[in-house]
């Protein structure tokens, strides 16, 4: 048995802290705008000056609330490390964020400018808000906190923030290995990721992996005249078209050979915990605003988009896209795709497989290529043991609400890197709301969830270093 530490020896210490978040709400909230403010968005290289301003402004959030921080210069963007003062023998653990967003385009579906960070009702509207500025500042914050009013924490805490998670992570993928020693811990925590809603907070104990390919489909040498050349040559497009329509049957049910081969599959105990999320289909009609759902036959919305693998178009171009018509054969096509993976599916051998099947369905009458792109492999960890047990306990004092447990469908690039160079398992805690429009116009963060979000940090190292010291025992 696992002896838990009860409530009261833990809330009485921590109680300044708690009530230093909550006199200072208002100062936090303007933090938050100042960082949503600087557009760090890494993939779009006219911002790489926003993008290095950025790493220093969260580096001085560090440095201001007592930290030792290093922003370290890498063959990309830099990595932010920083800190808590040496506490000796006790546990470590890593707070990890990113402070790139997402290109905020297009600019006029947003109510307010994407940097222009504004409060309505309850939410703070601005790109990066909760993906993922909001949610590893809210981690600084309660360590401020305790810093700020004397609570002493009874771990080490070390936070590594990078700044090109949106774009695969390549900088911290290289800096990683070289940094193992350093960034030894025992466990690993980020807030990057959603909940239902505020009312169940959630552990998440598996994220979908992806592997990103660009196909070209070529034709004629150069666009021609349809009326002249169509019927006697393929039409590139055309093409794309046919060979994309083989990828995916129409329910949904990747056609690729084999791609099926190294899912694991849901236990029924995992199906009956993702049962009691109280989301249901219904509310992913409104959240996404189409017309039906769609997706595998057999399985629940909520584990089809966190625990089936898909296959997806994110992007289709060919021939002419300006105003008006222009009679041609484009000379080719192409199409950004990405495949969403669940464990233990491996992105190298699924790449090659779709590249195999794209080959071999692919007409004489037209040549194709496929470009390698980004890969995540997937993550699973165990969601029973002390330490989720411990995380469990500090969801509920956050939020007031029991804490579930649930998987989910976006990739975090680097936490299975996080296994493989540091051994360290990854406890995902997020304060991101279905409805917060990630990578979308408006996104948002809900500004009760930043202030629950902050509490459970606070209540969280002394949960989660109680149960280290137990297990060394
Ligand atoms: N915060 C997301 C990942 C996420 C979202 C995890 C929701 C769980 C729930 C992250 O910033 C992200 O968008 N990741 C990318 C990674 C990709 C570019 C390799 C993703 O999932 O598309
Ligand atoms: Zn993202």
């Amino acid at each position: 048995m696992n002896r838990t530490p009860d409530a009261d020896s833990f809330a009485k210490p921590i109680a300044p802290a708690l009530e230093w978040l909550g006199r200072s709400h208002a100062d936090l909230v303007e933090r938050l705008r100042e960082y949503v403010r600087i557009p760090s968005v890494s993939a779009q290289p006219a911002h790489a000056p926003d993008v290095r301003r950025c790493a220093e402004w969260i580096a001085g959030r560090f440095r201001s609330a007592g930290l030792e921080t290093h922003v370290h210069a890498t063959a990309g963007n830099p990595i932010v490390v920083a800190r808590t003062p040496r506490v000796e023998g006790a546990p470590t653990f890593m707070v990890y964020g990113h402070y790139d967003v997402q290109p905020p385009e297009p600019f006029d579906l947003w109510t307010t400018p994407p940097f222009d960070p504004q409060v309505r009702g309850e939410d703070l509207f601005g790109r990066g808000s909760s993906d993922n500025k909001g949610q590893h500042l809210a981690h600084l914050h309660a360590v401020e906190a305790c810093l700020a009013t004397g609570v002493s924490l009874p771990c080490n805490l070390v936070f590594l923030v990078e700044g090109e998670e949106e774009i695969g992570s390549g900088a911290l993928q290289s800096f990683l290995p070289l940094h193992r020693r350093d960034l030894a811990c025992d466990a690993v925590v980020i807030s990057d990721n959603g909940i239902p809603d505020l009312e169940h907070p959630a552990l998440t104990y598996a994220l979908r992996g992806i592997a990103a390919m660009e196909v070209r489909v070529e034709g004629p040498a150069k666009d021609l005249h349809s009326g002249l050349f169509g019927g006697t040559v393929e039409n590139p497009a055309m093409a794309l078209c046919r060979l994309l329509s083989r990828m995916r049957g129409e329910d949904g049910r990747v056609a690729v050979p084999g791609f099926y081969d190294d899912v694991v599959e849901l236990s029924a105990h995992e199906r009956a915990e993702l049962a009691r999320l109280p989301t249901s289909p219904s509310d992913y009609l409104a959240l996404t605003g189409s017309p039906a759902l769609f997706g595998e036959p057999g399985f629940t919305p909520e584990e089809q988009r966190t625990a089936r693998p898909t296959f997806e178009i994110n992007g289709l171009t060919s021939g002419y896209q300006g105003e008006g018509s222009k009679t041609i054969i484009p000379s080719w096509a192409s199409a950004k795709l990405t495949l969403r993976l669940v464990a233990n599916q491996d992105p190298g051998r699924v790449i090659a497989s779709v590249k195999a099947h794209l080959e071999r369905c692919c007409p004489p009458t037209v040549r194709v290529s496929v470009k390698h792109g980004h890969g995540a492999v997937p993550y699973m960890v165990s969601p029973e043991g002390p330490l989720a047990a411990a995380a469990l306990q500090a969801l509920q004092e956050g939020f007031g609400h029991p804490g579930l447990l649930m998987r989910e469908g976006g990739s975090i690039p680097i936490v299975s890197s996080f296994k493989e160079h540091l051994g360290a398992d990854t406890l995902l805690l997020g304060m991101a709301l279905p409805d917060d429009n990630a990578h979308s116009p408006n996104e948002k963060f809900n500004l009760r969830a930043y202030a629950a979000g902050m509490r459970m940090a606070v209540h969280l190292w002394p949960r989660l270093a109680a149960a280290v010291l137990a297990s060394r025992r």
